[in-house]
């Protein structure tokens, strides 16, 4: 038989196990975000979390869900284009400026219809 502190030693590590999933949910590695009447904007969402290295430089805006875009949008809680404006194209630019590879800061380069 198995002694108590084996038992608790596993139910300790499958209770840890699980959590570090949870926290390892990094969402789609491609995403299609809704650009509305300008068309969609394909977006590398793993690429940037590998350059960027944090989450919260985008997710301190919105959550960690999906459509999470459209519902703030709906509530009025988000700005259309502020993601677009104060977040996107802000950091493609100061990146352009600062003499770094970049992301484009031209409509038809991020939207496609
Ligand atoms: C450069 C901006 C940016 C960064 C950095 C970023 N995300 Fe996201 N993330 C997005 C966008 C945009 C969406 C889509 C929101 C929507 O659908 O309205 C999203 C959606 C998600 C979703 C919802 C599921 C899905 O695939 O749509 C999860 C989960 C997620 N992100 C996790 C993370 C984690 C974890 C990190 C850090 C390791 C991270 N994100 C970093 C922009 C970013
Ligand atoms: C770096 C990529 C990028 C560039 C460049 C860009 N956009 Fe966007 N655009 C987005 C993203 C992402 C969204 C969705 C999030 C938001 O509304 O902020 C969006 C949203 C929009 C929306 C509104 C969507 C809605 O219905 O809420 C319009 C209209 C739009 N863009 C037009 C433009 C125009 C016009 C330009 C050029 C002057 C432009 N975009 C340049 C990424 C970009
Ligand atoms: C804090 C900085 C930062 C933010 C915020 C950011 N990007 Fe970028 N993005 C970059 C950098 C840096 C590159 C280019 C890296 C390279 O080519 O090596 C890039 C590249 C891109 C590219 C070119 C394809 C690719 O992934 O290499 C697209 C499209 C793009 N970004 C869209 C977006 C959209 C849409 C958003 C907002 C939801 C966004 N980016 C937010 C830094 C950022």
């Amino acid at each position: 038989m198995l002694g108590k502190k084996w038992v608790i030693a596993i139910v300790l590590s499958i209770f840890i196990a699980t959590i570090g999933l949870a926290v390892e949910n990094k969402g789609a590695e491609k995403i299609q975000i809704d650009g509305g009447s300008r068309g969609a904007v394909p977006f590398n969402h793993h690429a940037h979390q590998e350059r960027l290295g944090d989450c919260n430089v985008c997710h301190a805006s919105f959550p960690q869900e999906p459509q999470s875009l459209a519902r703030l949008k709906e509530s009025g809680q988000l700005k259309s284009k502020d993601v677009m404006n104060k977040l996107c194209i802000k950091c493609h630019k100061a990146e352009k400026i600062a003499g770094n590879k970049t992301g484009p800061t031209t409509c038809s380069k991020c939207h496609i219809r």
